[in-house]
């Protein structure tokens, strides 16, 4: 089977539209990009196009590969004090050059639609309510959505990133799978990931998983977004790995649609939440 995150996506964005309307929100998401990377000018984009299908207004912070940490921040300050910005979206990676955990943390949490400030990471850790990263996010709504269990069940998780693998190992800990997280110093990697019932592969390495790495029956979902001669593609051998899993994410059309949704999700839910602080 293939978990179609493209349209699963775009029925979630329909009924967020819906939302939106019936409870008379006007959710504002503020990007920042620094530096001209085109793929990342390319996500800020499609966040944008998203916003536009949503009814989400968005705002965009474009500066330049040579901007100080401290001109970040000063930005940053500026939308925390701006009562018509409700999310607040920094694109990573940032250049070399800047504090990047000093900018997620000068982010107010309550604005922070990444969920990568550490007092939302603090929340993802305890399992308090909070805003959750939009990658692991939008993989356990796609696992739902396609009722996969998980409760009890072996999630095999490859990369350690804070972005995705550690809070998609969280969040799948928080459902009740039995979670192992493998990463690049990981000794007999086959040998694990053949475990899995649950297999995430966020390790950015093209072609890393192969058929003989996966369980009969299993549930692979492919984060990676590798660039290979100008084609984006995943981190598993999809054709092999497609014959022996029971359900698979494609590479695009998977996971990269159900980031984009659940952005919208968490900017909406702040927009939604702004008279009640979160806990
Ligand atoms: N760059 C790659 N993925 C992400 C993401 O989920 N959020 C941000 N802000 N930047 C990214």
């Amino acid at each position: 089977m293939i978990l179609d995150g493209k349209g699963l996506a775009a029925r979630r964005l329909e009924l967020l539209k819906e939302d939106i309307i019936e409870e008379g929100l006007s959710p504002t998401l503020a990007t920042v990009i620094v530096g001209d990377d085109p793929a990342s000018h390319m996500y800020v984009r499609m966040k944008h196009r998203a916003c536009e299908q949503v009814g989400i207004s968005s705002v965009n912070i474009s500066l330049p590969e040579d901007t100080t940490t401290r001109t970040i921040l000063e930005r940053i300050r500026q939308l925390n004090e701006d009562p018509d910005i409700d999310g607040i979206l920094v694109q990573l990676p940032l250049p070399k050059t800047i504090d990047t955990e000093a900018v997620l943390a000068a982010i107010l949490p309550e604005k922070d639609v990444d969920g990568f400030h550490p007092l939302n990471m603090g929340r993802l850790v305890t399992g308090l309510k909070g805003t959750r990263p939009c990658t692991p996010k939008g993989i356990m709504t796609l696992l739902h959505e396609y009722k996969i269990p998980i409760a009890g069940k072996r999630a095999v998780i490859v990369g350690r990133s804070v972005d995705v693998g550690r809070p998609i190992s969280l969040l799948l800990l928080h459902a009740d799978a039995t979670v192992t997280i493998c990463h690049s110093k990981t000794e007999n990697l086959p040998e694990i990931t053949k475990q899995a019932d649950i297999l995430v592969s966020a390790a950015g390495k093209p072609g890393i998983i192969t058929a003989g790495m996966v369980k009969p029956g299993a549930t692979v979902i492919d984060v990676g977004t590798n660039q290979v001669n100008g084609k984006l593609c995943g981190d598993v051998a999809f054709e092999e790995v497609e014959r022996v899993a029971g359900a698979i994410t494609p590479v695009p059309g998977g996971v990269g649609p159900m980031t984009i949704a659940s952005l919208m999700e968490n900017t909406t839910d702040i927009a939604r939440n702004r008279c009640e602080p979160f806990i």
